[in-house]
C-alpha cells in the first residue's frame, strides 16, 4: 500500500488549517511537516507551536521531517503535539542511535533521512531499529526542486538494507520532486511513503493527483 504524504511546505501558510483539511478530504493518508531551522538547511519554516496549532484540524497522522540541528531537543515537544512519525537527518545526529531510542521512548515512530550525497550504508547498524528510511531526492530546504534520478538506486538499497536486517515492516519514504513523471520509478524501486508538496498543492485537481500517486 502506498501512503501519500502532502508536504504543507507548498500549502498556503496563511490558511494552513483549511489546506490540511482540503488534502484530507481529497484522499491524503498522512500530513508531512517540514521543520527547518535556517541552520541545517538555508531556509526557515515553522516549529512546534504551529504543529500544535494545526493538530486539532485533522485526524490524519503527522509525519515530522526535522531539517534542524540538534533534533533531539524537539522530541518531547513533538510527542506532546501529537506527532506520529519523527524523521531526523543522519547528518544532524552525532549520536543517532540515542536519538532513535529517545523517539521510541516518547512513543513515536522513528525515521532517518539521508541527504542525496549520504550513502545508505551509513544506516547499516541502525536499520533494525528504524520505522522508516527517508531518501531525499532533492537537497533539503525548498519545495519545487528537480528530482535527482540516482535517488531511485538509493531507494532500492534502503529497501534491501531493511529486509536484510529483518526489519521488513519498516518503510522507505521518498521526498523531493515527486510528481506524475517521477512517482512510477520510485514506487517500482520500493518506496511506499511518497511525499509531495508542489505536485499536490499546486494541482488544479488535488484529488486526482493524490489518487494517481496512491495507485
Ligand atoms: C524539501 C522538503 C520537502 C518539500 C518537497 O526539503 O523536505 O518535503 O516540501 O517539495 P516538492 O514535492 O515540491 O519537491
Ligand atoms: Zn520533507
Amino acid at each position: 500500500m502506498i501512503t501519500v504524504c502532502p508536504s504543507i511546505l507548498s500549502a498556503d501558510f496563511a490558511n494552513l488549517a483549511e489546506e490540511i483539511q482540503d488534502v484530507e478530504k481529497k484522499g491524503a493518508r498522512c500530513i508531512h511537516l517540514d521543520l527547518m531551522d535556517g541552520h541545517f538547511v538555508p531556509n526557515l519554516t515553522f516549529g512546534i507551536p504551529v504543529v500544535q496549532a494545526v493538530r486539532k484540524y485533522t485526524q490524519l497522522p503527522f509525519d515530522a521531517h526535522l531539517m534542524v540541528e540538534h533534533p533531539e531537543t524537539y522530541i518531547d515537544g513533538l510527542a506532546a503535539a501529537g506527532v506520529t512519525y519523527v524523521t531526523v537527518h543522519q547528518e544532524a545526529c552525532v549520536h543517532l542511535d540515542r536519538v532513535l531510542q529517545a523517539i521510541h521512548d516518547a512513543h513515536m515512530k522513528a525515521g532517518v533521512a539521508l541527504n542525496p550525497a549520504t550513502p545508505v550504508t551509513t544506516l547499516e547498524w541502525v536499520a533494525a531499529q528504524v520505522d522508516l528510511i527517508l531518501i531525499m531526492s532533492v537537497n533539503p530546504g525548498f519545495g519545487g526542486q528537480r528530482f535527482l534520478p540516482y535517488a531511485v538506486e538509493k531507494i532500492k538499497q534502503a529497501r534491501a538494507l531493511l529486509d536484510a536486517s529483518g526489519n521488513t515492516c519498516a518503510a522507505v519514504q521518498v521526498d523531493g520532486g515527486i510528481n506524475r513523471k517521477t512517482a512510477p520509478s520510485v514506487k517500482a524501486a520500493g518506496a511506499t511513503f511518497l511525499v509531495a508538496g508542489s505536485a499536490i498543492f499546486g494541482a488544479s485537481d488535488r484529488a486526482e493527483i493524490i489518487r494517481f500517486l496512491q495507485a
